[in-house]
């Protein structure tokens, strides 16, 4: 039986059960394999999930367990990350390499499992291993409780949209050379919805279709599985309201258009209210400096039931690449839904008080093309990855594997986001700043102007958090907190740091283990803009990491 179906008997049972089942377990097996992208004019197979790109959609309920069993065939090492779920206690299942775990070797198998404690709403998965998640990547669908209605008006049906990059050439490959001799990696080929690329030379794609009936609401679940790109999303005549983010609810707001950097995840109704016909889809990078990013805009049709064969398609404009003001209008109208039901817990009183500059650097490098090697980091610290995963590390009180050293202020301040400093040079390290449990913990995310400043999409493993204040230059330490907002900020997993400008965020510590926190722009984690925190455990089971599960893959 399918996992689905299978599912689908446990749910029924739920039904007729209620004071038996509260919550069930849906199983699921992820094959890793290569496979043929038909879709795609890939000259090489690609390595998927069970053969599909994008792969297969985890749908679950909150509060449900879910099993994935993870079983490698193809010559890489493996991991999977389940991408903005809290995993409370069950670090063992989060899945970075190298931080939480060791990789899944070929012919090896895993089995993750976990728990959707208090989550409802779209995020994704997606392999956390080199650049093999450009192409291992799907969705996650978390429905509200059974008998729980969502807080908006019920939609007629959902669609699940995943955006993501293509590249001609094998990815692997192409970064295994360019990290040797530190080049900048391509920029990818094409764009992808669902699989599909846009128009692109060579390359006949059928492109992506939404059918749609007149008078009907949809539900899109639009994912961002881009690996280095931030995107904008329009459909040519029609209006979204934003009603989600990152499996957090929003008060909901009418937007022509959707800004969603990598990792992010944003739920909006569209109601089919025009004339019957087609209407462009399309999505298009964001980049407002001098960096090299994928032009090209990804197309798909909106299609009404009942338009003759050959109709003329209704067009949109693309935002500019440098839309810095339309990305700032987005993100200033999301806000937590703040409702009885589902408050937003915003700590006011803070433990650790952080400021972390995130940006890139230049280090000497003897084997390097030009005797130097850009990197990235965090605090000047440029991230080393260790051999052995560090929660082993830690649960286990390895010692020599790293260090809680990490700086949570810049050792020596300067002018972040002013002329650059003439040394750029970072320091290595594999260091966690250490967390007590249920410290509340506040981090400035400070962009820098080394080489570039950059807008940075910063992902934080473990935990959501409210986004309180943004704005553009350095942070005012005494000035800038008084315009934070602690009522309603949105709360999410990732979030788009402006480029030289800064973001505050807010969390509180209560889940032990250790977290990652990177940029989710692969170019840059590879470049080392990451470090992990160290969350102690509490009193006691309930405030503890659950031991490791006995299949856990060793180094
Ligand atoms: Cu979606 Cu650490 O990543």
């Amino acid at each position: 039986m399918a996992a689905w179906a299978r599912t689908a008997v446990v749910v029924v049972a739920a039904l007729m059960f209620p004071a038996l089942v509260e919550s069930v377990v849906r199983h699921y097996k992820f094959r890793v394999v290569l496979k043929n992208a038909t879709k795609l004019c890939a000259t090489k197979p690609i390595v998927t999930v069970n053969g599909k790109f994008p792969g297969p959609t985890l749908h679950a309920r909150e509060d449900d367990t879910v099993i994935v069993r993870v079983v490698n065939h193809v010559q890489y090492n493996v991991t999977i990350h389940w991408h903005g779920v809290r995993q409370l206690r069950t670090g063992w299942s989060d899945g970075p390499a190298y931080i939480t775990q060791c990789p899944i070797q070929t012919g090896q198998s895993y089995i993750y499992n976990f728990t959707l404690t208090g989550q409802r709403g779209t995020l994704l998965w997606h392999a956390h291993i080199t650049w093999l998640r450009a192409t291992v990547h799907g969705a996650i669908v978390i429905l509200p409780k059974l008998g729980v209605p969502y807080p908006f008006p019920t939609p007629d049906k959902e669609e699940i949209i995943v955006f993501g990059e293509w590249w001609k050439t094998d990815i692997e490959t192409m970064i295994n050379k360019v990290m040797q001799v530190s080049l900048t990696p391509n920029v990818s080929d094409s764009h992808t919805i669902n699989g599909y690329t846009g128009p692109v030379p060579n390359c006949s794609s059928k492109g992506f279709t939404l059918h749609v009936e007149s008078g009907k609401t949809y539900l899109l679940r639009i994912i961002n599985a881009a690996v280095n790109d931030e995107l904008f999303f329009k459909v040519a005549g029609h209006q979204l309201t934003v009603v989600e983010v990152d499996a957090t609810y929003t008060k909901p707001f009418k937007t022509d258009t959707i800004f969603i950097g990598p990792g992010q995840t944003t739920n909006a109704l569209l109601t089919a209210d025009q004339y019957t016909g087609k209407y462009l889809i399309a999505i298009s990078p964001f980049m407002d400096t001098v960096v090299a990013v994928d032009n090209l805009t990804a197309i798909g049709t909106l299609r009404y039931k009942g338009t003759p064969a050959f109709p003329p398609i209704t067009l949109t404009s693309i935002p500019p690449q440098n839309a810095t003001p339309i990305t700032n209008t987005f993100m200033d109208r999301l806000r937590s839904l703040n409702s009885d039901q589902y408050p937003a817990n915003v700590p006011l009183t803070i433990d650790h008080s952080l400021l972390f500059t995130i940006g890139v650097g230049v280090n000497p490098c003897a084997t390097c093309v030009n005797g130097s090697r850009v990197v990235a980091g965090i605090n000047n610290v440029t991230f080393v990855m260790p051999t052995t995963a560090l929660l082993q590390a830690h649960y286990y009180s390895i010692s020599g594997v790293f260090t809680v050293d990490f700086p949570g202020n810049p050792l020596i301040p300067f002018n972040y986001t002013g002329t650059p400093p003439a040394n750029l040079q970072t320091m290595n390290g594999t260091k966690a700043y250490r967390l007590k449990y249920n410290s509340t913990v506040q981090i400035v995310l400070q962009g820098t102007s080394f080489i570039a400043p950059e807008s940075h999409p910063i992902h934080l493993h473990g935990y959501n958090f409210y986004v309180v204040g943004k704005g553009v230059g350095n942070f005012d330490p005494n000035n800038d907190p008084k315009n934070f907002n602690l009522v309603d900020p949105v709360e999410r997993n990732t979030i788009s740091v402006p480029t030289a400008g800064w973001t505050a965020i807010r969390f509180n510590a209560d889940n032990p283990g250790i977290w990652f926190l990177h940029c989710h722009l692969e170019v840059h984690t590879t470049w080392g803009l990451k470090m992990v925190f160290l969350v102690d455990n509490g009193n006691g089971p309930n405030e503890s990491i659950l031991p490791p599960p006995s299949d856990l893959p060793t180094c």
